[in-house]
């Protein structure tokens, strides 16, 4: 670890460690860590210190717990990198990645370099499986949104605009079928593909079970589910 890192790693630790919405110093502990694991497939090819600083930095200001300042996030680590000595091109690089990282309703979200691709797949691997719908509920409840509502069906296609639009509510299950069962064969790297198909079909399986436990197995979140199999 470099010592820009580990200044890093003690500053974002501080900052987010009592973050309640599913984006505290554990998410980007374990973002981190895949991250890390991830590029040891390429180590050849990729700066280790971009990725980790990426990783660190990427959700100090996300735009969901700012208002939706989406300059937010990127400036505060730029501040922070140049504060602490960082290259321009160090600088330019990190924050780049963190400015095209985030879903925002699209799948299909370009990175321009390898190391922004991992990070987005670490990123990406920590919103899916167990910990993914655990992340998902905090957030709801920090939100004080409903748990399941069958009469609120999740929105289909949504435009970027549409998924980052926070005032109409949407019930946390719809979530799942408007970002999180979306991700499954997504991923840039072979392994992030691999893991997060495992974790895909453990989401599929919790919202099937939670379906049946509401005696909601005929209505349209059901519907949705099967296309989603198919
Ligand atoms: P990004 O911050 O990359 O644009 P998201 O907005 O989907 O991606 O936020 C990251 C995580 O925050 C999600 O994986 C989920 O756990 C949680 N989250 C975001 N929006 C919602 C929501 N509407 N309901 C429940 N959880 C959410
Ligand atoms: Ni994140």
């Amino acid at each position: 670890m470099t010592s820009l890192t580990q200044l890093t790693y003690d500053h974002v630790r501080k900052l987010t460690l009592n973050e309640p919405t599913g984006h505290d110093w554990w998410h980007t502990l374990r973002v981190y860590t895949m991250a890390l694991r991830l590029a040891k497939q390429d180590f050849m090819y990729v700066d280790t210190e971009i990725i980790s600083l990426a990783a660190l930095l990427h959700d100090i200001k996300d735009y969901k717990l700012t208002g939706g300042d989406e300059e937010a996030g990127p400036k505060a680590a730029q501040e922070w990198l140049s504060a602490n000595g960082a290259s321009d091109s160090l600088i330019e690089h990190v924050v780049s990645i963190i400015r095209d990282l985030s879903f925002k309703g699209k799948v299909d979200r370009p990175m321009k370099t390898r190391e922004g691709m991992i990070v987005q797949d670490a990123d990406r691997l920590d919103a899916v499986g167990a910990i993914g719908i655990a992340r998902t509920f905090a957030y709801g409840g920090a939100n004080g949104r409903e748990i399941f509502n069958p009469d609120i069906p999740a929105r289909k296609d949504l435009s970027p605009k549409d998924y980052k639009d926070r005032t109409q509510p949407s019930p946390t299950l719809n979530h799942f079928f408007e970002k999180l069962l979306l991700l499954d064969g997504h991923y840039h790297t072979a392994l992030a593909n691999e893991i997060g198909h495992q974790r895909h079909l453990y989401l599929i399986e919790y919202v099937e079970t939670l379906l049946k436990e509401c005696d909601a197995l005929d209505g349209t979140h059901a519907e949705m589910l099967k296309n989603l199999k198919k």
